[in-house]
């Protein structure tokens, strides 16, 4: 044998991590474990069991009982009981309890790793060097953020209790992404781990003891999706955090439509891996291996959908499937395995079946090595010859396989991107940073990464928009997630406005036009409605907005899509000559206030001149309100940058027509948003009259569209419409429970409000980065650099 041949024969020998103290630990809790609540440890002779299997051999790990409703409503009731004590302890006092919880996970990362392995079939080298060290990370970072809370957001406070729903691919890391910012910001939590992979949320448990976690703040309930659903729908919460299928999460979007809970969503997605010609292909191999084949492709940001120059294609195939021959999947507690087995037999024949399905329909099929189910093995797995419709390259696997389509052109490549239904990430291959730079701001999707794929960290935002969900976790970004403004007074419930209709002033003919694609047009129905003055008297017809209406605005806001690439500083300057056309009128605006409201000369001036300076706050935030460049541990930078959400439908709250008004539209546009807004209905014809003002100010065609008519049928629409990608909504509790339920069919962006939240005139509470906040979405875009 030559040196060259016995080289090319080397193999690795099993380096088996011993599950000897795993074992133990599970056997001294008698492989069997209840519920954590109040800080203490339940357990029922009578609960219903679930088994959580060793998924790579079939071996039981523990019996987990399910919680009882009794039980949750204890939990609940326990965490309601410690906010108050927990929010007294401070930053500081907070902070010290999460630092203390990152020492002891790092003091047992051993053993966490190992019982990680054994309860999902992951690989220990992941376990060991990815899942817990990150673990680690997230408790450490928001260690810091709690002690610099009072400081950095001194206008916020908790929300309360909050209930948090876990999947089974990262079930330790899920857990510290949930918990720790939570807890950082003062809330209390009933967290509920996966029924499949519950073992790493006991240990936990068991931790936050020694950690002197005070009982009640961190509660841990198990069963499967009955307890998940009535932990989110119950009345004791105030927020639900979830990571999970698509499914799942439309379903708790619907459960707690009208419960006035906050909601964030990490869901599924089928994320783009786009190499150009220009890629360095060796690099471009090694990332679809961390891409698709890290975790077994059972992660929500795989780089499932291989995007691949059609001039290189045939040659990077070619090259992976090289690769791929040398993936070594086996025995996850080997150190020398790369990929490990799925989950469960479920997942698996899940996989199985949707790959087979997928067949069906076309494509070719390259697999390293055979099927073994006996394992849980399913094998690295590449689909070529399908395109973008395929039902492979549309739906979530969740599973090792990738599928490979050809583009031609960069646009191309950006088309084919964003061909899905999903938006949690994508990733860039190239060598030539501008084209990285130039196509990372047109993807959609919460993050994209440049040269590299799966990277994350605790200082930096991850989350997507469309089908994947909204909400961010990590970075500053995250925190808001588990923060409400403090100085949110309820504002004097607006004087319910009953008038004396008066006669005889019906033959005013004029009625006010919608306002859609830069022009006054007259609603589609032929039907008018009247509104009228303080007194009375008739103030004018407005049109009643029907469907059709609607789908006008919203393909007139979808194509002003120019609108949301300009840079800040032009937004700014038609922002502010929108205020100065607006102050030629003062004197007119004074006297419609005081007739269609009922204001005082002096209240009138007021409200007036309060209107003229929100659009200015605004037009001074268009080019600065920017992003931040994190410090992630890798050699790179990851910019956070704020996005526009697209086209935003707004309905406008009931109370102060005029500040209202423009307390919506200017935010929504200065941050490059194009609106579809319903004028309040008592006072419609006041977002009508500034018609004229938008007209002169230099605002694009599409980019505010105004119409009326009746709220409920017009939101209901707007929640319906596959165009809209966000709503703000002030109305009737009724109209908000309608706009979230509705929405849930495609799981836009709320941010929703019963009328009467807030007083408008104040600055304080109207105005500020709150709507920035809202009016945009954070994309984080990750650049390694050096050789
Ligand atoms: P799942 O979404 O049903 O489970 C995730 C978590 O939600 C678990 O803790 C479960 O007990 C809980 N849950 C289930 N139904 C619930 C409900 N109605 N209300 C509240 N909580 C509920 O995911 P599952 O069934 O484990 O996996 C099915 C498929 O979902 C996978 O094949 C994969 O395609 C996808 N998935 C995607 C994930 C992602 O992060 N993108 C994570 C997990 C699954
Ligand atoms: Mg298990």
């Amino acid at each position: 044998m030559t040196l060259i041949e016995s080289f090319e024969k080397l193999d690795y020998s099993d380096a088996l991590e011993s599950s000897k103290e795993a074992q133990s630990w599970l056997d001294s809790h008698g492989r069997r474990f209840g519920q954590f609540i109040n800080g203490k440890f339940e357990n029922k002779s009578d609960a219903d069991l679930i088994a959580s299997l060793n998924p790579s051999n079939g071996d039981l790990l523990a019996n987990i009982e399910v919680a009882n409703p009794n039980q949750l409503k204890k939990a609940i009731t326990a965490a309601r009981k410690a906010l108050p004590a927990w929010q007294a302890m401070g930053g500081h006092g907070r902070a010290k309890v999460l630092y203390a919880l990152a020492r002891l996970l790092q003091k047992h990362t051993r053993l966490v790793s190992v019982l990680e392995t054994l309860d999902n079939g992951k690989p220990i080298r992941e376990s060991r060097d990815i899942d817990i060290p990150l673990a680690i990370r997230h408790f450490y970072h928001h260690a810091g953020w709690a002690q610099i809370q009072e400081r950095e957001f001194s206008e916020y406070k908790a929300i309360g209790v909050v209930a948090q729903i876990v999947p089974w691919n990262f079930p330790l890391l899920m857990l510290s992404w949930k918990i720790a910012p939570a807890i950082a910001m003062g809330n209390t939590l009933v967290f509920k781990p996966a029924e499949q992979t519950p073992i790493t949320a006991m240990f936990f448990a068991h931790l936050c003891e020694q950690a002197g976690v005070p009982d009640g703040v961190i509660n841990i309930v198990n069963g499967a999706g009955a307890t998940g659903a009535a932990l989110a729908a119950h009345e004791g919460i105030d927020k639900v955090a979830f990571t999970g299928s698509t499914s799942v999460g439309r379903a708790i979007r619907k459960a707690t439509a009208g419960q006035s809970k906050k909601l964030t969503l990490e869901l599924g997605g089928k994320s783009a891996f786009v190499v150009f010609e220009d890629a360095d292909l060796d690099a471009a191999v090694e990332g679809l291996v961390d891409s698709i084949w890290f975790n077994q492709g059972e992660v929500c940001c795989a780089g499932s959908r291989l995007l691949v120059q059609a001039q290189i294609a045939d040659k990077l195939h070619t090259k992976l499937k090289k690769r791929m021959q040398t993936l070594r999947q086996g025995t996850p507690l080997n150190k020398s395995v790369d990929i490990g087995s799925l989950v469960s037999q479920t997942q698996y024949q899940r996989v199985d079946e949707l790959v087979q399905n997928g067949l069906e329909h076309g494509g070719e099929l390259y697999q390293a090595s055979a099927t073994q189910i006996d394992g849980n093995y399913y094998p690295p797995t590449l689909i070529t010859e399908i395109d973008s419709s395929h039902p492979l390259a549309q739906e979530e696997i969740f599973g090792p396989v990738l599928v490979s389509m050809p583009f031609r052109t960069q646009s191309e490549a950006v088309t084919l991107a964003n061909n899905s239904r999903y938006g949690l990430a994508a990733s860039i291959w190239s060598e030539n940073i501008n084209r990285a730079m130039d196509v990372a701001p047109k993807i959609k999707a919460g993050v994209v990464w440049i040269n590299c794929h799966n990277q994350f960290d605790a200082s930096c935002g991850f989350g997507g928009v469309r089908e994947s969900g909204f909400g961010r976790e990590g970075g500053k970004e995250g925190l808001y997630e588990y923060l409400q403004p403090k100085l949110l007074k309820k504002a004097a419930k607006p004087k319910p406005l009953k008038v004396e209709l008066k006669d005889g002033n019906e033959n005013i003919d004029r009625t006010l036009k919608f306002y859609i694609g830069g022009k006054q047009v007259r609603p589609d129905s032929g039907h008018s409605f009247a509104t009228y003055n303080a007194d009375g008297s008739l103030a004018n017809w407005v049109g009643a907005g029907n469907r059709k209406d609607i789908r006008n605005a919203v393909s007139a806001a979808t194509k002003a899509s120019n609108w949301s690439n300009q840079n800040g500083h032009l937004r700014a300057q038609i922002i502010y000559f929108f205020a100065e056309n607006l102050a030629l009128r003062e004197d007119e605006w004074i006297k419609r206030l005081k007739e269609i409201c009922g204001l005082t000369r002096k209240q009138a001036k007021k409200e007036f001149h309060a209107s003229l300076s929100r659009i200015f706050s605004y037009a001074a935030w268009a080019d600065k309100y920017d992003g931040a460049v994190h410090d992630a541990p890798y050699r790179g930078v990851t910019m956070a940058l704020p996005e526009a959400i697209g086209v935003l439908a707004q309905i406008a709250p009931e109370e102060n027509p005029l500040i209202t008004t423009v307390s919506l539209i200017a935010p929504a546009i200065a941050m490059g948003n194009r609106i579809v807004l319903i004028a309040s209905e008592r006072y419609a014809s006041i977002a009508l009259e500034l018609v004229q003002t938008l007209e002169t100010s230099d605002i694009p065609a599409g980019v505010v569209n105004i119409l009326t008519g009746n709220k409920a049928d017009l939101a209901k629409q707007l929640a319906g419409h596959a165009e809209v990608d966000g709503i703000w909504c002030w109305a009737k509790p009724e109209i908000v429970a309608q706009v979230e339920s509705t929405s849930a069919a495609d799981l836009k962006r709320l941010w929703v409000h019963i009328d009467g939240d807030r007083d408008w005139l104040d600055s304080q509470q109207g105005e500020g980065l709150e709507f920035l906040r809202n009016a945009t979405e954070v994309k984080n875009i990750w650049t390694p650099y050096g050789d």
